[in-house]
């Protein structure tokens, strides 16, 4: 059953609909766009950068607790944002219960990725080595990754003073607006506390510079990986005809 809310839409001014009505479209077409040309044009510059080499452990803890927290902000923003809102009614869950899923879900997942970033990041600034060779680049997309989760981690005590799931719906209701192309996407945004906007702008923001950072390697994960077979190499000992040497019969390994 449909959830009536009280709300209060204000009128979008000049700034919030450029930010919430126009820069959504501007930011989405580079990601989309510059993603596919630079895949097409400089296929060897497509990856993680990873400086594994140097300091290990303290990598391998950071960037653990950062890729799984950030892995399940994203499918939490993904499926919180975009489903539609009849489907939580259809399926019972109140907007109440979705709410307070985002707090704690997105809240746990949000520690874990801040407390990686900042491993991450203080690796990056005080081991002289990785400083090195480290490009401005990577340690500018980390530090607006971890501002980004301290404003999405802002957001948290703001979302608990609405747990009636108001607030969120506006969320909803504008990102749903903006992929179904409705003109009026961005009145739904304009009224929400500026922490929320900053959000949303440096979240576009991130969308926009994606296809320009190392973020590209989302898109070629190798999660392949981990449902491949193994396959077997066949080596051979006998000698190539003409090699002079002996036949010793062949070797099998199977790798994994
Ligand atoms: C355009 C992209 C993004 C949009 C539109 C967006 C939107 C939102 C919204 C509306 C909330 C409040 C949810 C609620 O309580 O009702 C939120 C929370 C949050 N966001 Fe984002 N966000 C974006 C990108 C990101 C990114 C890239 C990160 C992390 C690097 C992030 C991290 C968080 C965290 C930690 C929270 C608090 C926990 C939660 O409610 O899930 N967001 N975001």
């Amino acid at each position: 059953m449909a959830q009536e809310h009280v709300t209060t839409i204000a009128s979008a001014g000049w700034f919030d609909q450029a930010m919430f009505g126009y820069y959504p479209y501007i930011a989405l077409a580079v990601l989309v766009i510059g993603s596919v040309l630079r895949f097409d044009r400089e296929p060897y510059t497509w990856r993680s950068g990873s400086s594994q080499l140097l300091r290990r452990q303290q990598l391998m803890i950071g960037s653990v607790l950062f890729h799984v927290g950030v892995l399940a902000i994203f499918a939490g923003h993904f499926v919180g944002l975009l489903t539609p809102i009849q489907i939580f009614d259809a399926l019972g869950i109140s907007h109440g219960a979705k709410q307070m899923l985002a707090i704690v879900a997105g809240g746990i997942a949000g520690l874990m990725a801040i407390s990686g970033a900042l491993i991450l990041l203080h690796r990056r600034l005080f081991d002289p080595r990785i400083r090195a060779t480290s490009s401005f680049g990577d340690t500018a997309i980390l530090a607006i990754l971890t501002t980004q989760l301290v404003l999405g981690l802002s957001t948290i005590p703001l979302s608990s003073q609405h747990l009636d799931g108001s607030e969120m719906v506006k969320f909803m209701t504008w990102a749903q607006g903006i992929f179904t192309f409705q003109p009026g996407a961005a009145d739904h945004v304009a009224g929400v506390h500026w922490i929320f906007k900053a959000h949303l702008i440096l979240g576009l923001t991130i969308f926009l510079i994606f296809p320009f950072t190392r973020l590209v390697h989302m898109l070629s994960a190798p999660v392949w990986f981990l449902g491949r077979r193994g396959w077997q190499i066949v080596r051979t000992r006998r000698g190539l005809p003409g090699s002079g040497k002996p036949h010793h019969g062949t070797k099998q390994e199977t790798v994994r």
